[in-house]
């Protein structure tokens, strides 16, 4: 058995949840610092947390120095499409001179631009577009990171991304969780034809991936100009059947229903929520769906902030995500993100990071293992180089993470970190 000390932070953030390992309302305030404390790590798991005075460090097979620093839970990623192939860049050109994302992607843009790329790439040119992706996420003490397929659109492309994700889950140290995205818009070539191609994904996408362990969740795009609520509907029963948990993309442009049908599918997560209507946002109070909202979106769309404090006072259990993707939201710092929420959504420092631990792992299922520091927990954590917490939402678009820690080990060591 390996001992581990994490020894001396000046700060320890654990978001305790007293077993709970959720926070709705006030509770998101409430990040449970400590002082003066060290977390005993046995091999990949919190064995305790100790007052620093009283440790033994000769105890320990290895101690890691955090004197000076914070440590937070392993970050938790829970909404992106890092598996994209090609640029948009012109695209967003276009956006800059005022032309609309919805508009881009009805003239066969949007995500059918990325399609394209993803199609006329190998597994190996995507493994290699990817791979400084997932390093940055790990850079910045992320050790939990959701991945959606959805650029592939037809069953052999869907597969290759899947595959692609599932690599990459196995050859880094973090936990990568695949989603399968194929409802996500309709590919040129069903483009007249729609339920042929929800047909192709519920009979024939789904069982395969489902059956192959290729995914974990399935996603949907609900909106005016992707998938309509009875299709949504139909794609969400096949995927249940086959084991598959549920998450939606709802509510970004238009609200058309998809809030309902994610409700009563009890899917694990609805997101984006820039236009839920007020009269939905109680139906979260009695409910464990988790809100995850996305402000890099707004931010990058120039598009309304969805109501977070609404949410948040009406009892949503509310997460905060990148949505890291080539269109709509090419922001891949979370800590950004985290700024944005404070910013422009008037969430406090503290519910941030609330939705970024142990809300978000509640999004992705993982909420009885990671998300915050409590015995019996992964010893996965994000070690800051500041001594405030408060930096890490104030210092806007840096990354402050020196140390990145999964299952105890040191994964990621910023070079030249002030010890
Ligand atoms: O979450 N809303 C749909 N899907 C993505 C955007 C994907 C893209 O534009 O490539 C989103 O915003
Ligand atoms: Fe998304």
């Amino acid at each position: 058995m390996m001992k581990t000390l994490l020894f001396n932070p000046s700060t320890i953030v654990t978001i305790d949840t007293s077993g709970k390992n959720f926070k709705k309302g006030k509770e998101l305030s409430d990040i449970g610092c400590l002082y003066e404390h060290s977390i005993v790590i046995e091999d990949d798991l919190i064995k305790d947390i100790l007052p620093t005075a009283s440790v033994e460090k000769n105890k320990f097979d290895e101690i890691i120095d955090a004197t000076g620093k914070t440590v937070l839970p392993g970050l938790v990623e829970c909404h992106t499409h890092t598996a994209f192939a090609g640029s948009r860049a012109d695209e967003f050109r276009q956006k800059l001179s005022g032309i609309g994302y919805e508009d881009i992607a009805k003239k066969g843009g949007g995500i059918n631009t990325t399609v394209q790329a993803v199609r006329s790439s190998s597994f190996e040119e995507l493994i290699n577009l990817i791979k400084p992706r997932v390093e940055h996420f790990i850079s910045q003490g992320i050790t939990t990171l959701e991945i959606k397929s959805g650029y592939g659109l037809n069953f052999e492309n869907e597969r290759k991304l899947l595959q692609v994700i599932n690599f990459l889950k196995e050859i880094y140290p973090i936990d990568i969780i695949p989603t399968f995205l194929g409802a996500h818009t309709y590919p040129p070539e069903y483009k007249n034809d729609h339920q042929e191609y929800v047909g192709e994904i519920i009979n024939n996408m789904i069982p395969h991936f489902a059956n192959q362990k290729l995914a974990e969740f399935c996603d949907g795009f609900c909106e005016a100009t992707a998938f309509s609520i009875n299709e949504i509907d139909e794609i969400f029963t096949s995927a249940e059947k086959h084991g598959l948990k549920l998450k939606l993309h709802t509510d970004q442009f238009n609200s058309i229903g998809g809030l309902d049908v994610a409700l009563k599918h009890k899917a694990v997560s609805v997101d984006h929520l820039e236009v839920i209507r007020d009269e939905d946002i109680p139906k979260f109070s009695s409910s464990d769906t988790v809100a995850v909202l996305l402000p890099g979106v707004s931010f990058f769309l120039n598009h309304t902030y969805a109501p977070a404090r609404n949410l948040i006072e009406q009892n949503a259990i509310v997460a905060l995500a990148t949505d890291y993707n080539p269109g709509s939201s090419h922001i891949s710092s979370l800590s950004l993100i985290m700024s944005l929420a404070a910013l422009k959504m008037k969430m406090t420092i503290e519910e941030t990071i609330s939705a970024i631990t142990i809300n978000a792992a509640k999004a992705l299922c993982r909420e009885k293992s990671i998300g915050s520091i409590e015995i019996g927990k992964k010893a996965d954590f994000a070690v800051f180089n500041t001594s405030d917490y408060s930096d890490i939402v104030y210092s806007i678009g840096n990354n402050l993470n020196c140390l990145t820690i999964k299952d105890g080990n040191v994964i990621y060591k910023l070079k030249n970190a002030v010890e």
